[in-house]
């Protein structure tokens, strides 16, 4: 049973409290972030990282804000929420939870200014709102982890990529929501998690919560994934999202879009989990989908040591796009929606099926 006896992220009376995931698994550090720019650089580091969790942080940050600036006049506390809204916005690109979340808070900022209410007043409602996505989420999680269940067979071996679990989200997990679930429900899966070069969320991450949890995991490096498909050592691929386009497409973590083409070649099913808030239905198809590029130092250093000559220029981008053709299933809050496309999707948001 699954008990989550750690904290990823949350509000304290100092600031936005977020567990440190550079010192994972070698410290259990919370981080306190008092200002807005400490917050917006949390997430650029990847002290919190995962699609879910950027958007409760971004949220938190928003509320941060507006305790720090309740003091100020009408015009200078509102000059210090756009910028808030701005600053965040400009922090990672392709999670498109980071933006679904500033839209939620805006949307309640406006509706408290509507109604005439002073600073103080706003910045209590932005920290309700806040509260109540980090709540939603890990309750989110639970649900959609609990739908997938079904597609996860007795004594599964499961492969992942880098972390979509209860540190990636407020709690529970996505990907790792499901494994969880299925494990609760007495399935015995195993998992196999790629380390995931250059961050190693999967080796440092993934592993780390799920030997917390008591589930089985092994860790392979990213290149060992088709030599271990090909030996029939795989039942199934379940991965996390950073953002699904209206046609379906899914960017995730570099290295995503391999595995689904390997999936293909060895008949595996490939499946995403992710919440409906994953989905952006304003993005046709992935090409447009933003990437993100990284600098240069989390792929010419593993850990500390330097692994490339000086001078030798990288390319670092931080997410691919796996086209909707290889996802057998979409995991969501929702349930499970086979062969996602177009018009699934857009059906599923509406609130209907099929
Ligand atoms: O760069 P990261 O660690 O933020 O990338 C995270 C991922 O790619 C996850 O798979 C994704 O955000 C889903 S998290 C539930």
């Amino acid at each position: 049973m699954s008990t989550q006896p750690w904290f990823t992220l949350g509000w304290g009376e100092e600031g936005v409290l977020l567990l440190d995931q550079r010192a994972l698994p070698e410290r259990e550090e919370v981080l306190t972030c008092r200002s807005l720019e400490e917050v917006a650089r949390a997430i650029e580091e990847l002290v919190v990282r995962g699609a879910p969790a950027i958007g409760c942080t971004a949220a938190l940050g928003v509320a941060l804000a507006a305790r720090v600036s309740r003091a100020l006049g009408p015009a200078a506390f509102a000059a210090a929420l756009d910028q808030a809204h701005e600053r965040l916005a400009a922090t990672r690109p392709t999670a498109i939870n980071l933006f679904w979340a500033l839209d939620r808070m805006a949307a309640r900022r406006a509706e408290a200014a509507a109604r005439g209410d002073a600073s103080e007043a706003i910045a209590a409602a932005l920290l309700a709102e806040a509260l109540a996505i980090v709540e939603e989420d890990g309750e989110i999680c639970r649900r959609l982890g609990h739908a997938g269940v079904e597609l996860v067979p007795d004594a599964a071996r499961i492969l992942t990529h880098c972390n979509a679990g209860a540190l990636a989200t407020s709690a529970y997990g996505t990907a790792l929501g499901v494994v969880r679930a299925a494990f609760e429900k007495g399935r015995a899966p195993t998992v196999l998690a790629d380390e995931t070069r250059p961050f190693l969320q999967g080796a440092r991450l993934t592993a780390w919560e799920l030997q917390r949890d008591g589930i089985p995991v092994t860790v392979i490096t990213d290149n060992m994934a088709a030599h271990l498909m090909q030996r029939g050592e795989v039942d199934l691929i379940i991965v996390g999202a950073d953002r699904i386009a209206a046609n379906g497409d899914v960017a995730n973590k570099i290295g995503t879009y391999g595995l689904a083409v390997l999936a293909r070649a060895h008949a595996l099913p490939f499946y995403v989990a992710a919440p409906c808030s994953t989905i952006d239905l304003a993005t046709a198809n992935g090409a447009d989908i933003p990437i993100e590029e990284r600098g240069r130092d989390e792929v010419a250093h593993f850990g500390e040591r330097p692994v490339l000559p000086d001078g030798v220029p990288v390319r670092h981008p931080a997410f691919d796009v796996t086209p909707a053709e290889y996802v057998t299933a979409l995991v969501t809050e929702r349930g499970v929606l086979h062969q996602p496309g177009q018009e699934s999707i857009a059906a599923l948001l509406r609130g209907h099926r099929g």
